[in-house]
């Protein structure tokens, strides 16, 4: 069987074909720009572009950036309204000709991680947190998903934490790596002071330059920068929809 994963990101969609068992791309990436605005008939559109670029997949995965329960997507932090409750997995299924499996962005960055990457072997309570157009979350117990944690919504200083720490607001308001860290720091002590995880991992586009930032944070718990970096979401998302596949038969 041979799966497609795809990213819907802030700023690309991004896909490729995936060896589910390798956690590995068997195909360079294709990538198109996120349609502005990214409503759900210009993304359906832009999904099917990438899809288009392969051929012979039996199934889809496809992140999302907001929760998705049941196929359903349920909220519209970073992407345009019309994403509230629309049917994502069927509306995805009925333009690509195959069954698609929808899922949050970070979860499926983690599940990655877990499988393949930065997390791998790792017991207990482990938190995934992306750091890009918003933060994401994602967390794990044993190696199990719980979906569709929000974490990146806690409340700092009566602030939105990721109107505060997330890489846009790092470079919207063109902030110092010691400024931004300080506040990076300070969501994470209260993720801590909430949740006890025994690891952190940290994803989306600036964990590549961690080297610039974890040596700032002071904080209890373990932390690592992603090893699967911009492929993490692809490869978790088509992970999911073989698991979906497995679980049919
Ligand atoms: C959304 C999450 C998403 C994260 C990263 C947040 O605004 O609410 O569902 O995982 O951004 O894209």
């Amino acid at each position: 069987m041979t799966t497609l994963g795809i990213d819907i990101g802030g700023s690309g969609v991004k896909g490729a074909p995936v060896d589910t068992e390798r956690g590995e791309l068997t195909a360079e990436r294709f990538r198109v720009p996120t349609p502005k605005p990214a409503d759900v008939d210009s993304v359906v559109d832009a999904v099917a572009e990438v899809a288009a670029k392969y051929e012979g997949y039996d199934r889809v995965g496809i992140t999302f950036p907001g929760v998705v329960v049941d196929g359903v997507t349920r909220s519209a932090a970073n992407v345009d309204k019309s994403w509230l409750n629309a049917p994502a997995a069927k509306l995805f299924s009925e333009r690509l000709g195959k069954p698609v499996t929808v899922l949050n962005d970070a979860d499926a960055a983690g599940a990655a991680e877990v499988a393949f990457g930065a997390g791998r072997d790792q017991s207990g309570l482990i938190m995934m947190l992306t750091f890009g157009t918003g933060i994401g979350s994602a967390l794990f117990l044993d190696g199990v998903l719980i979906p569709n944690t929000e974490f990146g919504h806690l409340e700092i200083d009566g602030r939105d934490a990721e109107l505060l720490a997330s890489d846009r607001i790092r470079e919207a308001e063109d902030l110092s790596w010691e400024k931004w860290a300080h506040r990076v720091q300070k969501y994470l002590r209260h993720v801590e002071m909430l949740l006890a995880p025994r690891l952190f991992i940290v994803g989306g586009g600036v964990s590549k330059k961690s080297e610039k930032f974890f040596p700032l944070l002071d904080i209890g718990t373990p932390i690592v920068a992603a090893t699967l970096l911009n492929e993490a979401g692809i490869i978790g998302a088509a992970a999911a929809a073989s698991r979906s596949a497995d679980r049919a038969v």
